[in-house]
């Protein structure tokens, strides 16, 4: 039986860059909206010497989330998710943000959890702009809404983001508090779903030179001379980091997030 590693995301950025550094034996499915990108990446990924499969998915979309964890089921055992797909506040209003990086994550890992073994693995990629809210904007009770009652959620969420003043900047909390979110759920399902052997965690990239890296980096400028470094991650530093944690070897690492955001976050706290 084939082992089946599913990137959402995986059409560009960090999801194809950690496809190429996962075990050769794993047959990879790379998953975004946009076709002719997924299947660009399985030329890539295929040259890397994997099998490798482009499959379209909406994250925001449930049904849709369901058609491509069945498809994967169908290849084979599904050992590792990779939930890389993501939009910035450059890139969309908050309630879509919401919809793909919180919601799409619910969407993610409950239907693919249903249809994983032990020892399968679920990564979900959140942002170190997760770690920047203040704590009276942080409800648990709130985000637990995210399974419960959608509409509500998106509520809550989308009046909080509201605080800000631009565009922008509404966006920029709507992302945050997504990725928040992620932190939050990643946990939860890690408690979750360690009763049947399947390890979550996620992992918190700061600023990486992908598409969606360039397109925010005038605004997150400071962001670079924060870090130990003073520069914006390169995409294949966070594939490898993403493949690894997502490796079964990596076997005991599970309810935490793993921040790779080149020393931001914890120096500009010292
Ligand atoms: N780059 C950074 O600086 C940075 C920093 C912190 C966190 N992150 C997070 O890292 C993850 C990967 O981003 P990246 O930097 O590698 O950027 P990227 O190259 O833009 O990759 C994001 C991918 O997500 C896909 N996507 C967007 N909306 C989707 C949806 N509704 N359903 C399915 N796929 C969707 C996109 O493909 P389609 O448009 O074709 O769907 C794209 O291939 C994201 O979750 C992002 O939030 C990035």
């Amino acid at each position: 039986m084939s082992e089946i590693c599913v990137i959402t995301g995986g059409g560009s950025g960090m999801g194809l860059a950690a496809a190429k550094y996962m075990p050769k034996e794993k047959v990879i499915v790379v998953s975004g909206r946009t076709l002719s990108k997924l299947e660009n990446a399985v030329k890539e990924i295929e040259e890397s010497g994997h099998k490798a499969y482009a499959h379209t998915c909406d994250t925001s979309d449930r049904n849709s989330v369901i058609e491509l964890a069945e498809f994967c089921a169908g290849l084979g055992d599904i050992t590792n998710v990779i939930n890389a797909a993501g939009l910035s506040p450059a890139m969309a209003k908050q309630e879509q943000l919401l919809r793909v990086n919180a919601l799409g994550t619910v969407y993610i890992n409950e239907e693919f959890s249903k249809r994983m073994k032990k020892g399968g693995v679920i990564l979900d990629v959140s942002s170190n702009s997760a770690y920047v809210l203040p704590k009276f904007l942080i409800n648990e009770k709130q985000y637990a809404l995210a399974e419960t009652d959608e509409e509500m959620f998106l509520k809550k969420m989308i009046k909080k983001s509201n605080l800000a003043k631009s565009d922008y900047n509404k966006a920029g909390f709507a992302y945050a508090l997504s990725k928040n979110f992620v932190l939050w759920y990643a946990k939860k399902c890690a408690k979750e779903y360690g009763k049947n052997g399947i390890r979550v965690l996620s992992l918190s990239p700061g600023l990486i030179a992908t598409d969606m890296g360039n397109l925010e980096a005038s605004a997150a400028g400071d962001m670079i001379s924060k870090t130990a470094e003073k520069r914006m991650g390169k995409p294949e530093e966070l594939g490898y980091a993403i493949a690894t944690a997502a490796d079964e070897r990596n076997g005991y690492l599970a309810g935490v997030d793993i921040l790779c955001d080149g020393g931001a976050t914890t120096l500009a706290r010292m």
